[in-house]
């Protein structure tokens, strides 16, 4: 039998700065959900990549003295390789340079074109455009008269545009939204699909899809004295992986809160005007703040994937970012909570369980079972990972390291005559596998250090520490 499939997509990044903690949680989550459902058997596909064109990647580039396509692929280079530094099982790291993806591209808008999607001529567009954003925002999105994310004033925008008749979608974008029949496009966390439905009442306006006098983007294959606005290039990169491996449509396109509206309105509308299918879920989770600050280059307080990882290590780093705060919500970064996080859930936790445990079985030559293959990731956690409630998911998993510690306790085998010969062992053991068996899409290679740690039938204590305890200074 086909396995069924699960497609989930991170947002492509921009090239025009390097990594950071922002980019690192949406990816490390896509990773964590992708293979959980790899586990429970589904043909699981993980797409992540850089978006390049644009204004804002031309201008960085610039700055460097550098070609876009020059500048975009070095920084390029440094996501794929923070992705791999963070064990990152990504099935294609997608360049919107591409040439398949300016291909199709091209095809798409084309299609656009030919269905009536587009209206034919090109009519003057007037705006506030963000570069930072690279989006039109309007008089009452503005903070005394500046972008409230980037702290610039808009430039004024004004030019002969392509429009895509957004405001044709509004009725079925409501009812997909709403999805009473869940059949529609799941937007969560709910607050957010409040947001999109409340935004949407108030009525949807066409939008520019091209501009004239910027060369650095995809070419409208209809007009090619335009390029393609790059967001409208953008999300098609989903559909540059996804047709053509035939996982289409997306099961979950995970994005941060800032970036919900392209995805859970303009996409859809843009895949309808085809005929294609929308996404089934939109997920739009918080966003970190640095020790109550907003991150930013320059009040120099961006954390960078490589210094989490110099501190926690890759496992660490990976457990410590899911489990700080709630996914959908907002949450604070600073090294003193992830420092304690780290030590209490990972060093005191698991990682002194596993080598508490392992030693006993050791010092008291228990032989174990081997019976762990038919150990499958626990029931109920289908649920909590199609809501994306993963901090969730490692509550669940530390609360029954503290059940096993407690039995421990309890039990104190240290002081049995014989402790080989207790059944309790059995139980203790099982329990330590189980959560193996459920920390696997977070911590890979801790997982499969523990299970191999306990394949029985002889245990031996590892040589060194799972998590090594740091030294905080308090
Ligand atoms: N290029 C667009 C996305 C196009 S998708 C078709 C873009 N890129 S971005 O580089 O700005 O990345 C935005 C994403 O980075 C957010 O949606 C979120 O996933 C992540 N984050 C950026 N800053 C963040 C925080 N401070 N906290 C958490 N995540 C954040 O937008």
């Amino acid at each position: 039998m086909e396995k069924s499939k699960f497609f989930v997509t991170t947002p492509v990044y921009y090239v025009n700065d390097i990594p950071h903690i922002g980019h690192t949680y949406t990816t490390v989550a896509a990773d964590v959900v992708a293979r959980f459902w790899k586990q429970l058997g589904y043909d699981a596909r993980l797409l992540t990549g850089t978006d390049e064109h644009g204004a804002k990647i031309a201008a960085a580039a610039k700055n460097h003295n550098k070609e876009p396509k020059e500048y975009a692929d070095e920084i390029s280079a440094e996501f794929k390789k923070a992705w791999q530094l963070l064990d990152i099982d990504f099935s294609r790291f997608i360049r919107t340079t591409d040439e398949d993806h300016i291909k199709v591209s091209q095809d798409f808008l084309q299609k656009l074109y030919d269905t009536g999607a587009i209206d034919p001529k090109p009519r003057l567009y007037k705006g506030l455009y963000c570069i930072g954003c690279e989006k039109f925002l309007s008089q009452n999105e503005l903070k005394d008269g500046l972008c409230p994310d980037h702290l610039k004033p808009p430039v004024e925008h004004s030019e002969e545009n392509y429009y895509f008749k957004l405001s044709a979608y509004q009725d079925r974008l409501i009812e997909l939204i709403k999805n009473e029949d869940g059949k529609g496009i799941e937007v969560q966390p709910a607050k957010r699909k409040h947001e999109m439905l409340s935004k949407l009442e108030l009525g949807l306006e066409d939008i520019s899809i091209s501009r004239a006098n910027l060369e650095w983007g995809i070419p409208l294959p209809f007009d090619e004295s335009h390029t393609t606005y790059v967001w409208i290039e953008a999300l098609i990169n989903y559909y540059t992986y996804g047709s053509p491996n035939k996982v289409w449509p997306a099961d979950l396109h995970l994005v941060g809160k800032d970036i919900v509206w392209f995805h859970a309105v303009i996409w859809p509308a843009m895949l309808l005007a085809i005929g294609e299918q929308p996404p089934k879920q939109v997920f739009g989770h918080g966003f970190f703040t640095i020790s109550g600050q907003k991150m930013s280059k320059s009040l120099g307080n961006v954390i960078k994937p490589s210094e989490l990882v110099a501190r926690y290590g890759v496992e660490g780093t990976r457990y410590v970012l899911l489990s700080a705060f709630p996914f959908g919500e907002d949450g604070d970064f600073s090294w003193e909570t992830f420092d304690q996080l780290y030590n209490s859930n990972l060093a005191n936790g698991l990682g002194n369980l596993v080598s508490r445990v392992s030693k006993l079985l050791e010092l008291n030559k228990v032989t174990i079972s081997q019976d762990q293959e038919n150990i499958k990731p626990s029931l109920g956690l289908s649920e909590l990972y199609s809501t994306l409630s993963l901090d969730q998911v490692l509550r669940n998993i530390s609360e029954k390291v503290s059940t096993l510690d407690q039995k421990l306790n309890e039990w104190h085998p240290w002081e049995i005559k014989d402790p080989n010969t207790s059944s309790n062992w059995n139980e203790i053991v099982q329990g330590i596998r189980q959560i193996a068996c459920d920390l696997y899409p977070f911590l890979p290679e801790t997982s499969t250090k523990i299970r191999d740690i306990f394949s029985g039938p002889d245990v031996k204590k590892p040589e060194q520490a799972l998590f090594p305890r740091l030294e905080v200074s308090s």
